[in-house]
């Protein structure tokens, strides 16, 4: 599934630089370009952040 269809930016690449430390939309922006076009998916991109630091607990903490 895409996150971003402006870039044509896949939910799993978002996830992987999110992992790599992209943790605002900006950050993200910055390492695939995700959020960077019609902005339209920014929020889905702050969704997946949020879901990142709930399910990863210890990774909020770093
Ligand atoms: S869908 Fe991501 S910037 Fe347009």
């Amino acid at each position: 599934m895409y996150a971003c269809i402006c870039h044509g930016v896949h939910d799993q690449e978002v996830r992987e630089c999110i992992r790599a430390g992209a943790h605002t939309e900006d950050a993200i922006g910055d390492a695939c370009e995700a959020g960077t076009g019609c902005g339209n998916c920014r929020e889905r991109l702050a969704d997946m952040i949020e879901n990142y630091f709930a399910s990863e607990p210890a990774a909020a903490a770093a």
